[in-house]
């Protein structure tokens, strides 16, 4: 698919598991928000959030990629790192789990402006997990109530350009045979359990000139290095600039974090920044395994590619 190049792509963290003013910076590349700063101060919780701004020929586009586990969490560092929601062009859902989506209704109804969201369809489909501690969930998206809110619904199956600027993935097409999705998650169809196989689960890729693909995954349940190919395969561009997101790797064990290690190093891969559901453990194996190009998304972190 023709995914046009762009100037630059920056991503600010606005939600995410993890802070830490101690990480370091990569200056130019990725900056930390010096705390004492702010307006307020940023809080870490369990869900993702990221501030997409896209340059290209002079036009400027910001999309919003999930919205956290709660508004509470979204709102405090939007307006802690001074961002609105009016200024937001499009929201993109990664799927339907609700540390992704907790923040969507108060974003639509604290919006001026109707807004365009958009989501693979099975993100509405109501998802429980299956934990050691027992049965959590089920939560589902409702539809009625976002088209209610003043919501524009994009839907897409397959891959989609948005703002003619980035690419979401659609279902990711398996590759590497060690990356399936775990046995916990789980979906309802029709009061039916049966294993979420994530075909609600996308990625935003964009491709900026002389850098490569920057790929944006939030949960990675389809498996990061089968996502990162996808996405190679989709657009025709082998070099990666940046892989920003949350992997799902300490959940699916010791053999997967050193599989996807494996895979990761096998691609030509310049930046990756990781946080959320990676898992604390596998961040540090990550960090190990990459000394020079792994960075811990903390919340306040701004990623720029390009110039
Ligand atoms: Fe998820
Ligand atoms: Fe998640």
């Amino acid at each position: 698919m023709e995914l046009p190049k762009i100037k630059s792509v920056a991503i600010d963290i606005v939600v995410d598991n993890f802070i830490d003013v101690f990480e370091p910076s990569l200056p130019g590349l990725v900056e930390r928000m010096p705390p004492g700063r702010l307006k307020k101060p940023l809080i870490a919780a369990h869900g993702l959030a990221m501030l997409v701004t896209l340059t290209q020929n002079g036009q400027t586009r910001q999309i919003l990629m999930d919205t956290s586990n709660s508004p509470l969490v979204l709102f405090n560092n939007l307006e802690a790192l001074e961002k609105s929601v009016d200024d937001i062009n499009a929201l993109f859902l990664s799927h339907g789990h609700p540390d992704h989506y907790g923040g969507l209704g108060e974003l639509l109804a604290r919006r001026q402006a109707a807004l365009d969201i958009y989501l693979h369809p099975d993100s509405y489909i109501p998802k429980l997990l299956i934990t050691p501690k027992g049965r959590v969930g089920p939560w589902t998206l409702e539809r009625e109530q976002l088209v209610a809110a003043g919501a524009r619904l994009q839907e897409n199956t397959g891959p989609t350009l948005v703002a003619g600027m980035a690419l979401l993935t659609g279902p990711t097409e398996a590759s590497v045979g060690y990356e399936t999705p775990l046995p916990g998650p789980k979906r309802l169809i029709n009061g039916k359990e049966e294993k979420d196989e994530f075909q609600d689960e996308q990625a935003l890729v964009v491709n900026v000139q002389d850098r490569g693909l920057v790929i944006l995954s939030a949960c990675s349940h389809p498996g990061i290095t089968n996502m990162i190919r996808y996405a190679q395969k989709l657009t025709g561009e082998t070099k990666v600039a940046a892989v920003i997101g949350g992997f799902h790797l300490t959940a699916g064990g010791p053999q997967l974090i050193q599989n996807t290690i494996k895979g990761l190093q096998e691609l030509d891969i310049d930046l990756i920044v990781s946080g959320h559901c990676t898992g604390f453990r596998a961040l540090t194996q990550l960090i190990v395994a990459f000394p020079e190009k792994f960075m811990v998304s903390c919340v306040g972190t701004r990623v720029t590619i390009g110039s």
